[in-house]
């Protein structure tokens, strides 16, 4: 089973590789993020709490995020050969509790870092605010979210570097251009499984 973790800044291109590893490597695509803005669109009381978080580019809780993961590895049909993981492990309690869970499951996962210079990750995400209609798509909000993402999500590339399953590529490139690093590394990654 071949798990990827795509980490990296808002705006980085998550969402936009993901779908080109998917197809590619005819893998599953979780998203946390749209996961949490499915459940703010059912209208729901823990959906009102997290659109709440959201809008203001905060975090949810470690705990919740773990409810989520848990559930969708339990129920893994036995047919995926792998899941592109979009936005989790967040914080270095997400990665610490996802790698026991991975354990138990005897299942392992590599990081690929999307790294973008910033003025850029404004650019795209100020861009995108124009039409997306995400709450969190505003100039003000997107710096407090790449703030964020400095203070307690940087430390979890760090965690994986150690683990010895990090790897790190330029992402400033258009999108096509960039799906190639990534393509290199997964497939030298799958030879020597
Ligand atoms: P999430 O939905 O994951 O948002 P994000 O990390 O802020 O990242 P984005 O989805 O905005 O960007 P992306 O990296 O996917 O880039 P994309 O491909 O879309 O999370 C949202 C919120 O949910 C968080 O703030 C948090 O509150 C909560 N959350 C989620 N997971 C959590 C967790 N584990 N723990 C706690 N809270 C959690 O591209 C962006 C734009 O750029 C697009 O318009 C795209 O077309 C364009 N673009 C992409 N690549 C390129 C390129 N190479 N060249 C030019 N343009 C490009
Ligand atoms: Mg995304």
């Amino acid at each position: 089973m071949l798990n990827i973790i795509l980490f990296g800044a808002p705006g980085s291109g998550k969402g936009t590789q993901s779908a080109y590893i998917s197809k590619e490597y005819g893998l599953h695509h979780l998203s946390t993020g749209e996961v949490l803005r499915a459940e703010i669109a059912t209208g729901s009381a823990l959906g009102k709490k997290i659109d709440a978080l959201i809008s203001k580019g905060n975090l949810v809780p470690d705990d919740m995020m773990l409810g989520v993961i848990e559930n969708y590895i339990a129920n893994l049909p036995k047919e995926c050969k792998g899941t592109i993981f979009d936005g989790y492990p967040r914080t270095v309690a997400q990665a610490e509790a996802f790698t026991n869970l991975l354990k138990k499951y005897q299942m392992s996962a590599l990081m690929i870092d999307l790294m973008v210079d910033e003025q850029l990750l404004i650019q795209r995400l100020v861009d995108r605010g124009k039409v997306s209609g995400r709450a969190d798509d505003t100039l003000n909000t997107i710096r407090h979210r790449i703030a964020v993402y400095h203070t307690q999500t940087e430390p979890v590339a760090e965690y994986y570097l150690h683990q010895g399953n990090y790897f790190a590529i330029n992402g400033n490139y258009s999108a096509d251009d960039v799906f190639p690093q990534i393509k290199r590394i997964v497939d030298r990654f799958a030879l020597n499984k």
